[in-house]
């Protein structure tokens, strides 16, 4: 069955070109931006082994899962889950599941490309010097001015978009591949110039302790959640990407193995990433539990304070640039794929339709740094409730829903086939892993998003 859907579709070049992209959307602000922070504010070491087991054991075999239905069904995930369902006689609602990832997509493209806006905005800043022996508080207030000006952040938002959209409209080969081509290579060598300018800076041992210390009283039911959620959002799973992605994959390529590569390179930049980041600023004594305002107030004054400064403060911004586009492209191959099949429409056309109809979204983000703050739903802003949305309930739910499709819901021979494992005990293994295992975490995630009191009421019986 695995070509029974066959056309005439663009597929990777090759298996590597495959393993850059699917990392290329892995590695985003989720590296670099949140697992720093989200680390050291968990427990540092406790929590770095809590993250790589979720990866382990519902990162992999959720991605395992996405690829495998994309190339089986070898269409946009929409298309792909419609055929899967009919031809394994399940319900056609599993399309569902399709849906639900190009409505994520757009919600998280939307305000993905805000904060990706930033970090364009700040290799600008940085390039021109702006950082140069800034103050703790010049720092803050370049960046509470910046969001306070509606004008400013759409103008960067607009220019992502537009990047965004030029690569994606140019189809998986002469686009997506060639950015990855050239931008994961360039975000290796970045990663590691500052690394090693890390390494030197004196605050290298602290960072150490501060991300590897196993500090295990700080650990709670919530750490695993954390965890789980920064798992799942990190290796871009739960909406389809990856199905997308998979749907380009030659027959030949093995998933297991693959997937186990893209997850340890993800793994890799994002411990990569705090060990460059923590350093410098340890080495000019600032405070590393900055949270979210880490990477736009406490990395400029660092680097505002260093010899080379700007040069090494550009370096990163393109760096978290890079990132952020290679991810970005993912978030729209759901929809792109789809509608180019259905209607037999230009690529590029959808592109530009797509792109602007997100953009459009994103001016909701935009206003809910500035005019809209005091506007609430639930207690969130605009931004808030869309990043809570998409993040915390259609990224789960999907990602589960997929495990549970591709572990019981396609025939045997097909899993059999595509994962290259044997009848029995490879095949139970599959089964138990996917089918069971990562729902149920997955479920645990859920049931804590939609009732927190539950889990409160387990920590505080726990603690007597
Ligand atoms: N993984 C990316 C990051 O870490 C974000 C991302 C890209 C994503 N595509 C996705 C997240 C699909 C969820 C689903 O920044």
């Amino acid at each position: 069955m695995a070509n029974a859907f066959s056309g005439k579709r663009e597929m990777w070049s090759n298996r590597w070109l495959f393993v850059l992209a699917a990392a290329g959307s892995a590695v985003g602000l989720g590296n670099i931006w949140k697992f720093p922070y989200i680390a050291g504010e968990n427990g540092g070491a406790a929590f770095v082994l809590i993250y790589l087991s979720c990866i382990a054991l519902v990162g992999v075999p959720i991605m395992m899962s996405e690829i495998l239905l994309g190339r089986s069904g070898r269409a946009s995930p929409i298309t792909a889950m419609q055929k899967l369902a009919e031809a394994s006689k399940a319900s056609k609602y599993w399309a569902f599941i399709g849906w639900l990832g190009v409505l994520a997509g757009f919600l998280i493209l939307s305000y993905y490309a805000v904060i990706a806006g930033w970090a364009l905005n700040y290799i600008w800043l940085s390039a021109s010097g702006g950082f140069a022996n800034i103050s703790a508080s010049g720092a803050e207030d370049i960046f509470s001015g910046f969001l306070s000006s509606p004008w400013q952040l759409l103008f960067w938002h607009s220019l992502f978009m537009v990047f965004t959209v030029l690569i994606v409209g140019r189809g998986i080969g002469k686009g997506l591949e060639t950015a990855v081509r050239w931008f994961m290579p360039l975000l290796f060598i970045l990663l590691i110039i500052l690394l090693i300018y890390g390494f030197q800076s004196g605050g290298f041992q602290q960072a150490v302790n501060f991300m590897f210390d196993f500090k295990i009283e700080v650990v709670t039911t919530e750490t695993w959640l954390i965890a789980m959620g920064q798992a799942f959002f990190t290796l871009s799973l739960g909406m389809g990407a990856m199905m997308a992605y998979g749907s380009y994959v030659p027959d030949s390529a093995n998933i297991g193995s693959t997937v186990i590569i893209i997850a340890l390179l993800d793994s890799f930049v994002a411990v990569a990433a705090g060990l460059a980041i923590f350093p410098i600023v340890f080495a000019n004594g600032l405070e590393p539990g900055q949270g979210p305002g880490l990477m736009f107030v406490t990395v400029p004054l660092a680097f505002g304070q260093m010899s080379f400064g700007s040069l090494f403060g550009t370096l990163f911004f393109l760096l978290v640039s890079f990132a952020a586009i290679t991810s970005a492209i993912s978030l729209t191959e759901p929809a792109i794929s789809y509608l180019v099949e259905k209607y037999n429409a230009r690529r590029s056309r959808v592109a530009v339709s797509l792109g602007l109809f997100c953009w459009v979204l994103g001016i909701g983000t935009v206003l809910s740094f500035n005019h809209w703050v005091d506007l609430t739903l639930f207690g969130r802003t605009f931004f808030d409730l869309v990043d809570y949305v998409s993040q915390n309930i259609m990224l789960p739910l999907g990602g589960m829903l997929i495990a549970l499709f591709a572990a019981w819901r396609i025939p045997d021979a097909l899993i059999i086939e595509q994962l290259g494992v044997k009848e029995g005990y490879g095949l139970y293994s599959w089964k138990i892993l996917a089918g069971f295992l990562a729902p149920l975490c997955v479920a645990l995630v859920f049931i804590n998003t939609l009732f927190p009191d539950f889990f409160e009421v387990i920590n505080r019986f726990q603690q007597g």
